[in-house]
């Protein structure tokens, strides 16, 4: 059976990878991006299979027009996909406003709107697919990231509700947690020079090389289609052995932390003698 997507910063990368796989299956696609001339070639080759959007998503306004217009000439769009996004490299010090507030509204404003302008449309007619781009970041840090952790750990808080919100109304959400995948995420990542105090320290590290890119973009978009397919799909999405190592490292770090404190939390309890 063939599904409809609507999908979010599809220009290149694994936003354009799922359109691809999705139009080489037989499914329709409502692709939207900056600049919709780059997806020329794919418009020409899939004809009517493909609708082409123009859509900064931070554009909140056009954001919702664009969502309303695509449910208004589609009978269904079974699976939204959030996938825009780009990478900040600086120390917390060195960056600017302007790197904080870009950040925040691309990664993580612009995700909680598209969900926000999505759910009515997938709820009335009868349900549907939220698959939110996250990141093995969204449970962990790395110095020299923390404004892209932020986006993550907080689209992660974001789904952590929703999900429990629209199950009851036939949606299903899918937090994808891969690891370093090879795209032209780190080519066009913003690189803030670290200042002096920094130099020499955690925050200071060369750019990515591609042996530390250790998974597909073919695959890891595979494995995403297979599971917005699945009829009980998981919630969070780990995808890659270099995420899913880190990940458990992370939590067990975590619950190990947590459980350690258990007499120390009771101290504050109001039963405390
Ligand atoms: N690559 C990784 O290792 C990795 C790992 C975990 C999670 N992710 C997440 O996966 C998603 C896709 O990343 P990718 O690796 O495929 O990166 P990518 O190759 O750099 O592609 C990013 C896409 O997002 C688009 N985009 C950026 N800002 C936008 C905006 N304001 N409005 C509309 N589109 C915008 C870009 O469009 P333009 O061409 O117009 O710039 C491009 O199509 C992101 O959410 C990223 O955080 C990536």
């Amino acid at each position: 059976m063939t599904s409809t997507w609507l999908i979010t910063g599809t220009s290149r990368g694994m936003g354009r990878e799922m359109v691809e796989q999705l139009l080489a299956r037989g499914d329709t696609v409502i692709a939207t991006l900056r600049n919709p001339d780059d997806l020329a070639e794919l418009a020409e080759r899939y004809g009517s299979a493909l609708t082409t959007e123009r859509l900064d998503v931070t554009d909140t306004q056009t954001m919702r027009q664009v969502v309303a217009r695509a449910f208004a000439e589609h009978d269904r769009i079974d699976v939204v996909a959030s996938n825009a996004g780009y990478g900040v490299f600086g120390t917390a010090e060195d960056l600017t406003d302007e790197h904080v507030d870009a950040m925040i509204a691309t990664n993580l404003t612009a995700s909680i709107q598209l969900a926000r302008a999505v759910v009515p449309h997938l709820r009335r007619q009868g349900g549907g697919t939220l698959v939110q781009m996250s990141s093995m970041g969204g449970h962990l840090a790395f110095p020299g990231f923390s404004l892209y952790h932020v986006t993550k750990w907080g689209i992660e808080g974001f789904y952590e509700a929703l999900a429990q919100e629209v199950e009851p109304l036939g949606i299903r959400t899918i937090l994808v947690e891969p690891g370093v995948v090879r795209t032209s995420f780190f080519d066009a990542a913003v690189r803030v020079p670290v200042s002096a105090p920094y130099r020499g320290g955690p925050a200071d590290r060369p750019p990515m090389t591609l042996e530390e890119m250790t998974d597909s973009q073919e695959k890891t978009v595979a494995a995403i289609l297979r599971e917005a397919d699945a009829d009980t799909p998981r919630r969070r999405l780990i995808l890659g052995s270099d995420a899913w190592q880190l990940v458990t490292g992370a939590l067990t770090d975590r619950l190990s932390a947590v459980t350690a404190q258990r007499d120390n939390a009771a101290t504050a309890d109001f039963a405390t003698q």
